[in-house]
């Protein structure tokens, strides 16, 4: 299968690559604005396009030339405080970008299914396991951003009849993070030594994946027959708390870890519970997470 990724070079795509170029040609379209081209050293130069989603002619141009049948859109900016400080560029990329690869795939005439990565963000405040038919209500730029491009994968599906699968990514952890988020700022500060550490909220409570999970994840819904547009959570279905994750740090020490609150880091609004409900993903897929948080942990700690 010639499959596209494009955010390819990032840290989901990193691991989703790593899973299966080995079965499917792959080809990248990743600007590189928080990518690494060394996280895909498996790609060939003349499969990689270092080149922005924005660019509409150049998208048109380029998925007509490459002939995908099957499309995964990863590139977006997703770090909420960077989206909530560069909220034009965040949406321009998120909306306008996602408009431009889902018009070139139609154009392409060669799509068969297409696979886009939203997120939980687009759920509202809510201290159970959501389910996909919960009501949407995201917080901020980013979730609105993401709630936009599904709207814009059920009109593609409409005017196309391209299937499309909707992932709603929940907190994805392991190797080639590209984002501060919670887990590589632990790590951070625990591989350079410190065991006292500084981060934000303690509370809140995440529901944490590993990439490699999401990876598979991902192939047997790539794989699986879909009509229509499909949404799906794809999270591990546990949630956990900051304190907790330092726990599971402390664990793969075997040390002890300070925690002290960096007002700075500190979020004004924040939910206390974001945790998915990964029915849905398992019955049709047949799939379970084989990662639990000390796995993952374990393969991030310098000793
Ligand atoms: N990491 C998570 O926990 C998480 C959670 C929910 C949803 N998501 C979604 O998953 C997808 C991948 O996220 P990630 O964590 O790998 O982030 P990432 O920043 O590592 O990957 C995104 C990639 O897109 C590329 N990119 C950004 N703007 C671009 C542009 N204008 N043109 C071309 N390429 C561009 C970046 O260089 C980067 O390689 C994103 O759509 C994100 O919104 C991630």
């Amino acid at each position: 299968m010639r499959v596209l990724i494009t955010g390819g070079a990032g840290f989901i795509g990193s691991a989703v690559i790593k899973h299966l170029h080995e079965k499917h040609e792959i080809f990248v379209i990743d600007n590189l604005s928080f990518g690494t081209r060394g996280f895909i050293d498996q790609i060939e130069d003349d499969h990689f396009f270092e080149n922005d989603i924005r660019d509409r002619d150049l998208m048109f141009d380029l998925i007509n030339r490459i002939q995908p049948e099957t499309v995964v859109h990863l590139a977006a900016i997703h770090f909420i405080p960077y989206c909530n400080e560069h909220p034009f560029m965040s949406s321009d990329i998120n909306i306008t970008g996602t408009m431009n690869i889902l018009d070139a795939c139609k154009a392409a005439g060669s799509v068969k299914k297409a696979l886009f990565a939203s997120t939980a963000a687009v759920y509202p405040i809510y201290d159970e396991a959501v389910t996909e038919n919960h009501a949407t209500g995201p917080l901020d730029v980013y979730g609105l951003s993401k709630l936009t491009g599904e709207r814009l994968c059920n009109e593609f599906n409409l005017s196309s009849n391209i299937p499309v699968i909707i992932c709603r990514f929940f907190n994805a952890f392991g190797p080639n993070e590209t984002n501060p988020h919670l887990i590589p700022e632990i790590q951070d500060q625990v591989n350079s030594g410190k065991r006292t550490i500084q981060l934000g909220n303690l509370d809140p409570k995440r529901d944490f994946i590993h990439t490699y999970d999401m990876a598979r994840a991902m192939e047997l819904l790539l794989e699986a027959e879909i009509q229509g547009v499909e949404t799906f959570n794809l999270g591990r279905g546990i949630e956990y708390s900051v304190r907790e994750i330092v726990e599971s740090f402390e664990r793969q020490l075997g040390e002890k870890i300070t925690i002290e609150v960096d007002p700075k880091r500190v979020r004004k609004t924040d939910r206390m519970h974001l945790l998915a409900d990964v029915n849905k993903l398992k019955s049709f897929t047949g799939w379970n997470p084989e990662w639990s948080i000390d796995d993952g942990v374990k393969t991030l700690i310098e000793k």
